[in-house]
């Protein structure tokens, strides 16, 4: 194998453009990460709160409870009243949303303030969800209990594959450079753990809020650091290292010449 400045120009614009397609790439996975992360504990960055709201889910409230003050003032509820007609559902809510409770507290509730819009033929009218019988109104209370299964096992397979791919690939470039042998040890093996940390994180932040910290830390150290590879690999090939990263003379010679007088054992 040969470094990665004495490859041939054609060799070269080969791993630039490999380079540079797949770092914009993953550019664009932290920004999608990013936008789609970021504000829904209502602060702007991807905070540890929102990996919990991701993984999680907001386990205190459901899609019924939090569309209720709308509603309430779509039905014209009077102010005084809400209160208590909040109260009742929460009730429910948080008691397991049991059939006996529905039936004497929350189904009067409804037919007085909500069937109006939410009967059969009017939810279709309007587009918004029926709440005539138990099971409607139960599936409108279900909490938020964060990603699925199915999706996390989807996003497994996209991205430890994909990933596992190109971290390989970055690492077996960054390998080629003459960057100090113990840096390329840590910085080959940081984006794979790092990757594995994410992602054992998301199973463990959905039963566990408190494990959102490995969410964050490894895809801190994962895409990041892959780019770092890269990013030395492109500027050892085309310009030099700076003297920091270098493999220092003394360890190299002494190796080198060994390895051509000893001959390989077997
Ligand atoms: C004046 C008509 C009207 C009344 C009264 C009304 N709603 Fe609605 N509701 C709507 C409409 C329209 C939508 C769909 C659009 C929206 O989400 O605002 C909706 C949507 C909903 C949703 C689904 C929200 C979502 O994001 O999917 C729930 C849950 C809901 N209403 C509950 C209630 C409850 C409980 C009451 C009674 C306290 C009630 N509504 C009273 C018109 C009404």
């Amino acid at each position: 194998m040969r470094l990665l400045n004495k490859l041939s120009f054609s060799e070269k614009l080969l791993h630039t453009g490999f380079i540079f397609l797949v770092c914009i790439g993953l550019l664009a996975a932290e920004a999608y990460l990013y936008v789609t992360h970021t504000g829904l504990d209502g602060k702007s960055g991807v905070t540890l709160k929102d990996v919990q709201l991701s993984y999680y889910g907001d386990r205190s409230s459901s899609k019924l409870q939090t569309v209720l003050p709308a509603m309430f003032t779509n039905a014209g509820v009077p102010k005084a009243q809400w209160p208590q007609l909040t109260q009742t559902i929460d009730h429910w809510v948080a008691g397991g949303q049991t059939k006996a409770e529905y039936e004497t507290q929350i189904k009067p509730l409804i037919a007085q303030h909500c069937l109006m819009c939410h009967s059969v033929a009017m939810s279709q009218q309007l587009h918004n969800p029926p709440l005539v019988t138990y099971e409607d109104v139960k599936n409108v209370a279900k909490v938020n209990t964060g990603m699925s299964y199915s999706s996390m096992f989807m996003g497994g397979m996209v991205h430890l594959t994909m990933l596992g791919v190109i971290f390989w690939i970055a690492g077996w470039l960054f390998l080629q450079t003459r960057v100090n042998d113990q840096i390329k040890a840590i910085s080959v093996l940081t984006p794979f753990l790092a990757m594995l940390l994410d992602y054992s994180g998301w199973f463990l932040t959905k039963q566990n809020p408190n494990f959102a910290w490995m969410v964050l830390i490894g895809g801190a150290l994962s895409c990041p650091i892959a780019m770092l590879e890269m990013g030395v690999s492109l500027l050892d090939m085309w310009i030099g290292l700076p003297g920091f990263l270098q493999q220092r003379l003394i360890s190299e010679v002494p190796s080198t010449t060994k390895s051509t007088q000893q001959p390989l054992p077997t």
